[in-house]
């Protein structure tokens, strides 16, 4: 079966501006499918703010990319209450966090209250300004770009509200021919250049996708594997036979919410893949995403040398799939 053709519409709309970097492109369309928020990790230069700008242009959403920066204030993104000398009233004038889709950028620029704010904002998809409680847009939908770099002036993310990103990108060096395409297409300056037919797609086109999306089977034999290997990113060593040398590796396993981006971004993914069910290779495929930034390893982890991605890989080989 072939993907659906809203969605090769977006796909040629994102190709003007970035080569290669199928996965990356791939989980920004999961995100967009099921309204996960992602926070894309990567070195510099590698298109992490070209991507998602892209993405965002070729929804024709209402669209706010917000810069973070040390001096931010979480007024600036949830907005603030104005008064009016004449009238003597106040109004609340709205911050960029009304938008459709937010770009967060370089979140770790900004410190824990904003970060904080942001994150809060992600889970509830409401806000409280003044006492008052008001609902974000139906597509609300935040996409992060983070350097990891150490970098002095930089507030690391707080780990224990990561989850709150359905899916952690990590970004990789393009290969070889991309990196001469993007050299060729610059020099051309053919890169971002709008090409014909790839003008990307409604936000209506969008929310009926996410409709069909949510219609994509998951066998319960497969749902009670997703179970399982969330369990034992708590207790590897109770998982399986194979994985008592876990024992004491991991702080903080992921949470139900883990499971649930797990099997959204699988239905998403298989949806891409033009099937109306889900394969055990969507899931494999995804676990590293979904449940990288679920983890605290411990430093027992560390010293021995495990990272998260290896734990991740090995519960997903030991516990036995349907
Ligand atoms: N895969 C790619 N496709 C197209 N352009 C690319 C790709 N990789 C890098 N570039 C080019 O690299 C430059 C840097 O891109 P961008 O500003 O999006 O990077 P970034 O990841 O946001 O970097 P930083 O972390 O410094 O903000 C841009 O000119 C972009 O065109
Ligand atoms: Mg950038």
């Amino acid at each position: 079966m072939t993907e659906p053709t809203a969605m090769h519409a977006l796909r040629a709309h994102l190709a003007q501006y970035i080569v290669g970097q199928r996965d990356l492109v791939d989980r920004l369309l999961i995100g967009l499918l099921t309204g996960g928020h992602l926070l894309v990790e990567g070195l510099p230069g590698l298109a992490k703010t070209t991507a998602v700008k892209a993405l965002a242009d070729g929804v024709h959403a209402r669209f706010k990319r917000v810069q973070f920066t040390p001096d931010l204030l979480p007024a600036d993104l949830l907005g603030n209450e104005v008064y009016h000398p004449e009238t003597r009233t106040f109004s609340f004038a709205p911050g960029p966090l009304f938008n459709e889709i937010i770009l967060a950028d370089e979140i770790n620029r900004a410190p824990a209250k904003v970060q904080s704010a942001l994150l809060e904002a992600m889970a509830e998809r409401q806000v409280t300004v003044a006492g008052e409680t008001r609902q974000l847009p139906a597509l609300f939908l935040v996409m992060a770009t983070q350097n990891p770099l150490e970098q002095s002036g930089t507030y690391p993310l707080p780990e224990a509200q990561l989850d709150r990103f359905m899916l952690h990108v990590a970004l990789t060096y393009p290969e070889r021919q991309d990196e001469y395409a993007i050299l060729a297409r610059t020099l051309a300056g053919t890169l971002g250049a709008p090409a014909a037919g790839g003008t990307g797609i409604t936000v209506d086109e969008v929310l009926a996708a996410r409709d069909a999306v949510k219609a994509v089977h998951c066998d319960p034999a497969l749902q009670r594997w997703v179970v399982d290997v969330v369990a034992a990113t708590r207790a590897p060593e109770k998982a399986a036979l194979g994985l008592e040398s876990l024992a004491g590796m991991v702080l903080v396993g992921a949470s139900p919410r883990g499971a649930q981006a797990w099997v959204q971004s699988a239905q998403a993914y298989a949806w891409l893949n033009g099937r109306d069910f889900i394969v055990p290779d969507d899931l494999l495929t995804l676990a590293p995403d979904v449940l990288r930034h679920r983890l605290i390893l411990s430093p027992k982890a560390l010293v021995s040398g495990l990272n998260r991605d290896q734990l991740i890989n090995r519960l997903c080989t030991e516990i036995a799939l349907p």
